[in-house]
C-alpha cells in the first residue's frame, strides 16, 4: 500500500504500528526518527527488525516517505510539526497516534495557518502498560477501534486511504468530532488512569511507613495496572486535556463525598443502590465491547445424528421481555420464573435496571422485579444498549414517547440496519418526538413528551407484534384511546400480560384497543418454554430417522403455532400432551417423532405465526418429497438477517435446490450435502442449518454462530445430550 512509512517515536504504539504494518503487507519499508537520547531505542527496533533503518536527522527519516506517523508524546507533537514543516509532502499521508485532539490541530493552525489536508488525525483505542519497543505487537490494534476525528480542510482522498491502512491492521474505524473525543477520552481514559496514578501514590507513601503493599491482592492490582503507563505520555496528555480533565475530576470528588456521606450515615440502601447502579453500568460496558471483540464461534455438525429423550428448551423470549417491561412499569413485586437468560432478554432487563428499577436475578431463571409504578423510571445516564434485540427496541421506544425524560437507544450493527419507521412513524402521529438516522435506523433519540401522547387509532400496513406492543405500550401514556387493527393475526403477548397486571384490553376482532387506566398492578409470571426454541427439535426430530423427543412446558399461544400447524401438513408425526393454561397461556408437553415430509404450499395464513421458524422450515423443505413454496412473507428479508437470501445461498452451498423470491422461497427437497455456510450473525440461522447436520450427507460448518446465545444459551450442550453430533469452536 505504501512504499515507504515513517515512524517518529518508535515506543510501544509506533513500533506496534510498525510490525502491525509489516505484517499486513501495507508498506514495503519502515524507517524511523528519533532523538540523540532515543538511540539504544532505535538500536533495538533494528536489531528487532521493527524497522529497516533510522535516522537522528528528521529530513533523511522522512524523504521519500508516502506515509508519516508521529506517535510520540502528545506534548512533543508541536515541535516536531514545527520541524517537519520546511519537508512536509502534499503527496504524503500524516497521521498522528494520539490520546487528544484538540492541542494537536491547534498545534497545526500555528504552524501550517491551516490544519494540512494530507493530515488525518488517528487515535488507536488500544495501549498496555508497558511501554518502548520492546513491549511492541504486531497485533496491537487487531479488533480495536481507532478514532478519526477529520476536519472540514482533511482532504477525502487521504481519509480513505488512512482508514485502509487501519483497517489492514484489523481496527475498525470510527469518526468524531475533536471536542467530542477529547471529552469521551477524557472520562473513559483520562481520568481512570489519573486516579490509578493519584491512588497509587497516596498508597505508596503509605506503604513507605506502614508496610501495607504486602497485603493487597488482586482487586489492587487490577485497578492500579494503568498505573505502570508511561508517565511522560500521561503527563503529556493530563495537561493536554486539562480542560476536560479538571471538571471530571471534581464531579468524582463529589460522589466520593456522597459515599463518605452515605457511609457516615449508614445508608445501606442508598449505598447498595449505587454500587448496583455502577455494577450494571459496568455489565453494559462489557457487552459493548464483547460486541465490538467478540471471537467467531463456528459449529460443526457431523452426519449421522438423531435426536431422542426429553428436553426443555429455554424461556419464550417474547414473555421473556415483556415480563421485565411490565413488571417494571407495575406498582409491588413481580417474580418471574423460567426467565430466558439469553443476551436479547437481558439487554431488556438492563435497561430496565438502567432506567432506576431494582431487578434482582436472573438466577436459574427467576427474575424478581421491584415495580416503579407507570410514572416511576427515571432518565438513564448514557445511551441504552440493546445489542441485537430488535423487540427490546421497538417495545421500549413506545414507552419511552411517554417519559418525562430524553433517552438513547442503540443496538448492534444488525439491529443499527434494521427499519424503525415502521415504528417512529405512528408514534409521530401520536405526537412522540424521536430522531433516528437519515434512513430511519438506530440511534433512536426519544425526547418523551411526558402526558401530552395522543392516542391514535393505527391500521398496521404490516402484521407486526412489536408495533402493535409499542404502540399500546405507547397508549399506556396517551389521552384516550389508542387502538390498532392488524392484517393478520400476531402474537398476542402483550395483550395477554396486560390483563394479568390488571390493565384491561379490548379486543374486538382485529382490533385492540387500550387507554390509560392509572396503574399495573404486580403479578407473577411463569414463562413457558418458547415454541420458536422448539421449532428446531420440531423440524430436527421429524427429518432425522430413529427419533423421538418430547419437549417439556411449550407455550402453544395459537398466535406462536403457526409452525406446528405448516410441519402437520407437511406429515410430521406431532402430538400435542398435557394440554393446559399457565399463567394466562396455553402450554403443553410436544412428542414429536421421524416422518415422511412431504412439500406443500404453505398457506399465508400461517405466515405470521410461524414468522420466526422459516429458517428451520425451510431445511424441512429442503428434506420433504416435493416442492415445497412460500409466498407472503416479505418480512423475512428485514429480521437479523436477510433470512430469504442467507437461507438460500446456505441451502444452494449445501447442494439443494433453493430459489429465493421476492417474498418468499420455493424449495424442492432432496438430498443435503455438506458444506460451508455462514449464519451472517444471525441465530435462527444458525440453529436450522444444526438441524441440517441430522439428514446432511457431508459434515456442515456453520461460521458466525456467536448470537445463537441472544435467544438460545446451551444449544450445543443440549442438541449434543439428544443425539446431534454438533461441536462448537471459537477462533
Ligand atoms: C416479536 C415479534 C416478531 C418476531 C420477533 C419477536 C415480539 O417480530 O419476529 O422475533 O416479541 O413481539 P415482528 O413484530 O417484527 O414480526
Amino acid at each position: 500500500m505504501f512504499n515507504k512509512l515513517c515512524i517518529i517515536g518508535i515506543g510501544l504504539i509506533g513500533g506496534s504500528i510498525a510490525r502491525a504494518a509489516r505484517e499486513n503487507k501495507l508498506c514495503a519499508t519502515i524507517s524511523a526518527y528519533g532523538r540523540e537520547q532515543d538511540l539504544d531505542n532505535l538500536q533495538q527496533a533494528l536489531a528487532l527488525k521493527v524497522i529497516d533503518s533510522y535516522s537522528l536527522n528528521l529530513q533523511q527519516a522522512v524523504a521519500g516517505a508516502d506515509c508519516v506517523i508521529i506517535a510520540t508524546p502528545v506534548g512533543a507533537m508541536p515541535g516536531i510539526f514545527k520541524q517537519l514543516q520546511p519537508y512536509w509532502s502534499d503527496t504524503a499521508l500524516y497521521m498522528d497516534a494520539g490520546s487528544t485532539k484538540g492541542n494537536i490541530m491547534a498545534a497545526l493552525v500555528d504552524i501550517f495557518a491551516e490544519v494540512p489536508g494530507n493530515f488525518v488525525p488517528a487515535h488507536p483505542i488500544a495501549g498496555a502498560e508497558n511501554s518502548g519497543v520492546d513491549a511492541a505487537l504486531a497485533d496491537l490494534f487487531q479488533h480495536k477501534r481507532v478514532i478519526f476525528t477529520p476536519c472540514a480542510q482533511t482532504d477525502k482522498a487521504f481519509i480513505k486511504q488512512a482508514a485502509r491502512f487501519w483497517q489492514g491492521m484489523g481496527s475498525s474505524v470510527s469518526y468524531m468530532q475533536v471536542e467530542q473525543h477529547d471529552a469521551v477520552l477524557a472520562a473513559t481514559s483520562h481520568l481512570p488512569h489519573i486516579m490509578a496514578f493519584a491512588l497509587v501514590d497516596l498508597l505508596g507513601r503509605k506503604d513507605e511507613q506502614d508496610d501495607i503493599f504486602k497485603y493487597a491482592a488482586g482487586g489492587f492490582k487490577d485497578f492500579t495496572r494503568i498505573a505502570s503507563s508511561d508517565p511522560t505520555m500521561w503527563q503529556d496528555i493530563a495537561i493536554a486535556n486539562k480542560q476536560h480533565i479538571i471538571p471530571l475530576i471534581e464531579q468524582l470528588c463529589s460522589e466520593l463525598e456522597t459515599v463518605k456521606h452515605m457511609l457516615q450515615d449508614n445508608q445501606t440502601q442508598a449505598l447498595h443502590n449505587t454500587f448496583t447502579y455502577a455494577r450494571n453500568a459496568r455489565q453494559r460496558f462489557l457487552d459493548q465491547h464483547n460486541n465490538m471483540t467478540t471471537k467467531s464461534i463456528t459449529f460443526t455438525i457431523q452426519p449421522g445424528g438423531h435426536l431422542q429423550g426429553q428436553v426443555r428448551v429455554p424461556g419464550d423470549k417474547s414473555i421473556s421481555h415483556r415480563s421485565i417491561m411490565l413488571g417494571s412499569l407495575a406498582e409491588g413485586t413481580t417474580h418471574v420464573t423460567g426467565f430466558l437468560e439469553g443476551d436479547d432478554a437481558l439487554a431488556t432487563l438492563r435497561a430496565f435496571q438502567a432506567m432506576g428499577v431494582t431487578i434482582e436475578g436472573p438466577e436459574d431463571g427467576n427474575v424478581t422485579i421491584h415495580g416503579v409504578g407507570l410514572d416511576g423510571l427515571q432518565a438513564p445516564k448514557e445511551p441504552i444498549y440493546l445489542g441485537n434485540s430488535g423487540t427490546s427496541m421497538r417495545l421500549i421506544c413506545g414507552l419511552l414517547a411517554g417519559q418525562q425524560f430524553t433517552a438513547t437507544l442503540t443496538g448492534d450493527k444488525s439491529l443499527s440496519g434494521r427499519p424503525m419507521r415502521r415504528v417512529t412513524d405512528p408514534l409521530a402521529k401520536m405526537g412522540a418526538v424521536i430522531e433516528t438516522t437519515d434512513k430511519g435506523t438506530a440511534p433512536l433519540t426519544i425526547k418523551g413528551q411526558g402526558g401530552t401522547l395522543q392516542g391514535i387509532h393505527y391500521d398496521m400496513p404490516i402484521a407486526s407484534a412489536q408495533v402493535k406492543s409499542c404502540l399500546l405500550l405507547a397508549g399506556l401514556y396517551a389521552q384516550g384511546e389508542t387502538s390498532v387493527t392488524e392484517p393478520a393475526p400476531t402474537r398476542d403477548h402483550t395483550e395477554r400480560m396486560l390483563s394479568g397486571f390488571a390493565h384491561p384490553v379490548k379486543q374486538d376482532g382485529n382490533q385492540v384497543t387500550i387507554s390509560r387506566q392509572g396503574k399495573l398492578v404486580a403479578t407473577d409470571i411463569d414463562v413457558p418454554s418458547d415454541i420458536s426454541s422448539a421449532a428446531f427439535f420440531l423440524v430436527g426430530a421429524s427429518i432425522a430417522e430413529n427419533s423421538d423427543l418430547t419437549l417439556k412446558h411449550v407455550g402453544i399461544n395459537p398466535t406462536r403455532t403457526g409452525v406446528i400447524n405448516i410441519l402437520q401438513l407437511m406429515g410430521a408425526n406431532i402430538e400435542l400432551l398435557n394440554q393446559r393454561t399457565v399463567g394466562g397461556e396455553p402450554v403443553a408437553d410436544i412428542r414429536v417423532r421421524s416422518a415422511r415430509l412431504k412439500g406443500i404450499a404453505i398457506p399465508e395464513e400461517f405466515v405470521a405465526l410461524a414468522i420466526d421458524e422459516f429458517p428451520v422450515l425451510f431445511v424441512a423443505a429442503a428434506c420433504a418429497e416435493g416442492t415445497t413454496t412460500l409466498t407472503g412473507a416479505k418480512e423475512l428479508r428485514v429480521k437479523e438477517s436477510d433470512r430469504i437470501q442467507v437461507m438460500a445461498d446456505g441451502l444452494q452451498i449445501l447442494g439443494v435446490d433453493a430459489q429465493p423470491t421476492e417474498d418468499g422461497m420455493v424449495i424442492n427437497g432432496g438430498s443435503i450435502g455438506g458444506g460451508a455456510v455462514v449464519s451472517h450473525g444471525d441465530h435462527r440461522i444458525a440453529m436450522a442449518f444444526s438441524m441440517a447436520g441430522l439428514r446432511a450427507t457431508g459434515t456442515i460448518e456453520i461460521q458466525d454462530c456467536e448470537n445463537v446465545n441472544t435467544s438460545f444459551p446451551g444449544f450445543v450442550s443440549l442438541t449434543a445430550d439428544l443425539g446431534l453430533n454438533i461441536s462448537s469452536e471459537e477462533s
